[in-house]
């Protein structure tokens, strides 16, 4: 395959590599806590295994990133997350650093295999204890724990019993899962997200088959052993999505009434603007869009797939029964949206990319990319992938509010990277002004959102508190308000981003 074309091909399935980082100017404007209605939420967001360290203490189990990690040639820098950012042992001090910003919410994931170390029956009381520990700490800085079940750390137990999300009996495993930490958590967890990033799980896990657990056919079986890119993020979407429902069920028959908590699922969505204006691309945008957010988000919302999916995919795409459409239908309380990019969308890539590839990116019939005639969307972040516009997020807002008539949304994430260069000096690492102008001006999107057109988002929570592992970037690529010192002992720095955010929270 030539360059070019390899080229493509990774930034259509997203991968990030590492880059150059380029300056930015500060972002001034007139944003006060004020552009944002009474009771908004602030936070900042974070996982368990890109944060806590500590995978081998108080009966931890293992986990499918512990081993995709610990498997050459799977992330950029060679690294892995066994200690991470510390944060298992060192969060009253990260606890103080949101309370000295003004945060309001902290959003974390629960380790399933601190809880469960075998995905399902004994449960592991130090794993208890610790978010125990964890939630109360931040509850008594008055900071609101919004809490994250999966964050893609699956017990390595049931990948290795029955194949994880591909087999249907998770959705069952899950739910044991999520009832324990109903049972142990939630009376003081009001805010609940399932799942993180269904979608990226479907694709980078089981079609290009770059993240855990790793598999895919693309190439034939070039550099995945196993896996079917054409059926596999079918079926693992098709099990999330009976996953939340389930949950979502048990929780409003036996939790809901005393606890009076919300369950969402943090969708990754990108926005999609046609690369043109003909018909033939508007409509690719449109359904690029479906294929992303409306795959996981439209049962929700009316029952089935949308109906582009069902003409394209086939007989690959899995169908629900009556009782399972019932069950799935309503049960999402608030829509949790991953926000970072925008992309432009022309239709039809079968020609180009479908000879190639037989998986969802081929059914989309669509090719994004962040160029047109020659010309980046907008400045780039460290992140290959992340191309910066902030007019994005104002349309997206839009968009979940037309399609789904309104529904209460929380920006999950939203964020960018710098790079982790050993010629930076701390001290110019801290003066993150590019990081402050894409706050300042998503934020402003976002406001404009609520105040203008009605979109009815409730919160935002900045990616990331600290800098940390990002997955296959590993520790080279740095999305954190504070700078990690990876070199001493992982002490903390707050970037200029720190004050922005503390000025902007203390104003009225
Ligand atoms: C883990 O679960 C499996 C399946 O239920 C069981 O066979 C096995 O004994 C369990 N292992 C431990 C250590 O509990
Ligand atoms: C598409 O049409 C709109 C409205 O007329 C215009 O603002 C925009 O520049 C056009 N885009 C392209 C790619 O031609
Ligand atoms: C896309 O292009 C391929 C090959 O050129 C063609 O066979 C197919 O019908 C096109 N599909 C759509 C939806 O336009």
């Amino acid at each position: 395959m030539e360059p070019t074309r390899l080229l493509l091909l990774l930034l259509v399935l997203g991968v990030s590599l590492q880059g150059c980082i380029a300056q930015g100017g500060g972002g001034a404007g007139g944003l006060t806590r004020g552009s944002f209605p009474k009771g908004f939420v602030f936070g900042t967001a974070s996982s368990a295994y890109q944060y806590e360290g500590a995978v081998k203490e108080d009966g931890r189990g293992k986990t499918i990133w512990d081993k995709f990690a610990h498997t050459f040639g799977k992330v950029a820098d060679l690294s892995n997350a066994d200690v991470a950012v510390d944060q298992y042992h060192r969060f009253e001090e990260d606890i103080q650093l949101m309370a000295d910003m003004g945060m309001d919410a902290y959003r974390f994931s629960i380790a399933w295999s601190r809880i469960l170390p075998n995905g399902t029956g004994q449960v592991n009381q130090a794993g208890v204890d610790h978010y125990n520990r964890f939630i109360d700490a931040l509850l008594s800085k008055g900071i609101e724990p919004y809490v994250t079940l999966y964050h893609w750390d699956l017990p390595q137990a049931l990948e290795d019993r029955y194949n994880g999300w591909l087999d249907r009996q998770i959705v069952y495993d899950f739910a044991e899962y999520a009832e324990t930490c109903f049972e142990a958590f939630g009376d003081r967890v009001r805010h609940w997200v399932t799942l993180n990033e269904p979608h990226t799980v479907a694709v980078q896990g089981y079609d290009a088959g770059l993240q855990a657990p790793g598999r895919c056919s693309l190439l034939l079986h070039l550099y995945c052993r196993s896996g079917d890119s054409a059926t596999e993020p079918y079926v693992v979407a098709h099990n999330f999505i009976l996953a939340h429902a389930k949950v979502s069920d048990v929780y409003r028959k036996k939790y809901k009434a005393a606890q009076n908590g919300e369950l969402g699922i943090a969708f990754d969505v990108m926005w999609f603007e046609p690369m043109t204006n003909t018909t033939a691309d508007i409509e690719a945008a449109k359904r690029g869009q479906e294929f992303q957010l409306g795959w996981f988000a439209d049962p929700f919302f009316f029952g089935d797939y949308p109906a582009s999916m069902r003409s394209r995919v086939g007989d690959r795409l899995p169908r629900f029964t009556a009782a399972e459409a019932a069950l799935v239908k309503g049960a999402l309380d608030f829509v949790g949206i991953n926000h970072y990019t925008t992309y432009y969308t022309k239709h039809n890539s079968t020609d180009l990319v479908g000879r190639l590839l037989h998986n969802t990116l081929a059914d989309t019939g669509t090719i994004s990319l962040p160029f047109r005639n020659g010309k980046a969307i907008g400045d780039r972040a460290n992140s290959i992938w992340l191309y910066i516009v902030p007019s994005g997020m104002r349309s997206l807002m839009n968009y979940v509010k037309e399609r789904y008539n309104s529904p209460p949304i929380y920006v999950t994430e939203n964020g960018m990277d710098d790079g982790n260069s050993p010629f930076t000096s701390i001290k110019d690492a801290l003066k993150d002004s590019k990081r402050v102008k894409y706050h300042n001006d998503y934020l402003t999107n976002l406001a404009a959102s609520i105040k203008d057109d009605a979109c009815d988002v409730r919160g935002y929570f900045a990616w990331s508190l600290l800098d940390n592992w990002e997955w296959t970037a590993g520790y080279s690529s740095r999305f954190g308000l504070y700078f990690v010192d990876y070199k001493d002992n992982l002490k903390r720095y707050p970037k200029s981003s720190v004050q922005w955010f503390k000025n902007l929270l203390a104003s009225s």
